[in-house]
């Protein structure tokens, strides 16, 4: 047997991995000291009491002979499909069901879509960015180039005639710097994948932190968008289902490639591959697409953008340059002193016992940057910040 030699060219651990390897090793060597986890954005609020009605029903429903379900539709249950395509037409994009896909997560999708791509295409991925898009093409062997995310071009890079790419990644709100691309912007990425044939995989486990309503939540917001896209969706952020696993794929019918459908690729894949989501999920998902759910999951994304307010009152008051917070759940500062991610990352473990996440860990022009989540209790959140001002000095 022949192991994957690909992945000697991983980083020995995943970087949300390390982060959690260094803060319980601190924790066994220091069990008297509180940590304060500001570091992997994971959510802190339970799920929305519509949520939970729906789980429970769903429960009881599988529990009796009339109502019990077995292997569900592969793509996912009409009833969810149906839920997502409403919630897009609330702003304005019209899907068929056909075109959306239920998953458990925007990340599983986001790595699986590599299986109908060809190795030999040329990816473009921003730097800094979520790891995932590189280590599954690393995995793959795939051939990368990246887009330099700087403070120059405010961490949206943009097409120029240089870029031979095949496949492009993008992700608005980014994660980690919380930038987000306007439509014009969007416009030119679109336009450059349809002159040049290309693929735009689109991240949007974010967007339901954008406040600012100029600003686009989905690629098909943009012309041209549905020859050349797959956005990847997720309930994880938006309403709390980090533990509880549910997102959606959005593969558009016109998309298609060397004479092969990606929609019909897909379902093949997903097929094959994947036997769907628990029904039991699907009902506790569809329920957030419900009045009263979209009232409940509002309620807790202004809990945390009231946490992102608090962190960035801190950094504003310590003089720490930052992006971010403003339309999404991450900040991301200037480590202070000009001090390399990690090199940060150690003194805030060890001084204050605050977890945050390396900016290297996104990309090579991550370094001297740190990310900050707004996802932790506001207890947290706010004794996090006394703490980073008490350093002050050493800031
Ligand atoms: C993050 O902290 O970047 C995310 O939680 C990672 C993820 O969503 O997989």
């Amino acid at each position: 047997m022949i192991p994957n030699q690909n992945y000697r060219q991983l980083q020995e651990n995943y970087l949300f991995s390390e982060v959690a390897r260094r803060a319980a090793a601190y924790r066994k060597a220091h069990p008297e000291r509180e940590l304060l986890h500001m570091g992997i954005g994971d959510v802190t609020l339970p799920l929305c009491g519509a949520v939970v009605d729906a789980l429970k029903q769903a429960a009881e429903e599988m529990g009796k002979p009339e109502t019990f379900r077995g292997y569900g539709p592969e793509q996912g249950y009409a009833f969810l499909r149906e839920a997502v395509k409403g919630y897009y037409a609330g702003r304005g994009v019209e899907l068929d069901v056909d075109e959306i896909f239920i998953s458990d997560g925007a990340k599983s999708d986001l790595g699986n879509i590599l299986d109908l791509l060809d190795r030999e295409n040329t990816v473009c991925i921003p730097d800094p960015v979520y790891p995932v898009y590189v280590d599954t093409n690393l995995m793959d062997g795939r051939k990368i180039v990246f887009a330099a995310a700087t403070e120059a071009n405010g961490f949206l890079p943009l097409p120029d005639d240089s870029l031979a790419a095949d496949v492009i990644y993008l992700c608005s709100p980014n994660n980690p710097t919380g930038a987000v691309y306007r439509r014009d912007q969007l416009q030119r990425w679109v336009d450059y994948a349809n002159e040049r044939r290309a693929l735009i995989l689109f991240d949007a486990a974010y967007e339901a932190f954008i406040q600012d309503p100029e600003l686009p939540r989905s690629i098909f917001e943009i012309n041209g968008a549905r020859t050349c896209a797959v956005e990847f969706c997720s309930l994880s952020k938006t309403a709390g289902f980090t533990g509880t696993r549910c997102g959606y794929t959005v593969v558009p019918e016109e998309l298609c490639f060397g004479g092969m459908r990606f929609q019909k690729m897909w379902l093949r894949r997903q097929a094959t591959k994947f036997n769907g989501v628990s029904y039991l999920v699907q009902r506790g998902a569809q329920a957030v697409f419900t009045p009263e759910g979209q009232r409940q999951v509002k309620e807790n994304l202004a809990y945390y953008r009231r946490n992102a307010a608090v962190i960035m009152q801190a950094l504003e008051e310590l003089g720490v340059w930052y992006t971010g917070g403003k339309n999404s759940p991450y900040l991301w500062l200037r480590c202070p002193g000009g001090k390399p991610s990690w090199d940060f990352f150690d003194c805030l473990l060890h001084t204050a016992g605050i977890v945050g996440t390396p900016g290297s860990g996104f990309g090579r022009n991550g370094e001297h940057y740190f990310r900050l989540t707004a996802f932790s209790s506001r207890a947290n959140t706010e004794k996090a910040m006394e703490r980073l001002k008490a350093l002050q000095a050493a800031l």
